[in-house]
């Protein structure tokens, strides 16, 4: 699977099953992660252009306030993806 990070112009072959933040720890992209990855901060969040990720979990939901938004820290690569960077404070 394929997961772009349409912002950086950076793409990236992905296993199924991991996290997009474990993904971008892995590959270097600058996501910050200030809980460590406990859907507690919202500064992992990411928009979804294109493509699909795992169902969303009910941990995300305070932090989502847009279509497509998503935590990186929740959210599972299933699928080809395409996403920006969308932080929240
Ligand atoms: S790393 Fe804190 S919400 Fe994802």
């Amino acid at each position: 699977m394929r997961v772009t990070f349409e912002d950086l112009g950076r793409s990236f072959e992905a296993e199924p099953g991991g996290t997009l933040l474990d993904l971008a720890e892995r590959e270097g992209v600058p996501m910050e992660a200030a809980c460590g990855g406990f859907a507690g901060c919202n500064t992992c969040r990411v928009r979804l252009i294109a493509g699909a990720l795992g169902p969303e979990d009910e941990a995300e939901a305070p932090f989502l306030d847009a279509p497509g938004q998503r935590l990186a820290c929740q959210a599972r690569i299933v699928a080809d993806a395409v996403v920006r960077l969308d932080p929240g404070s």
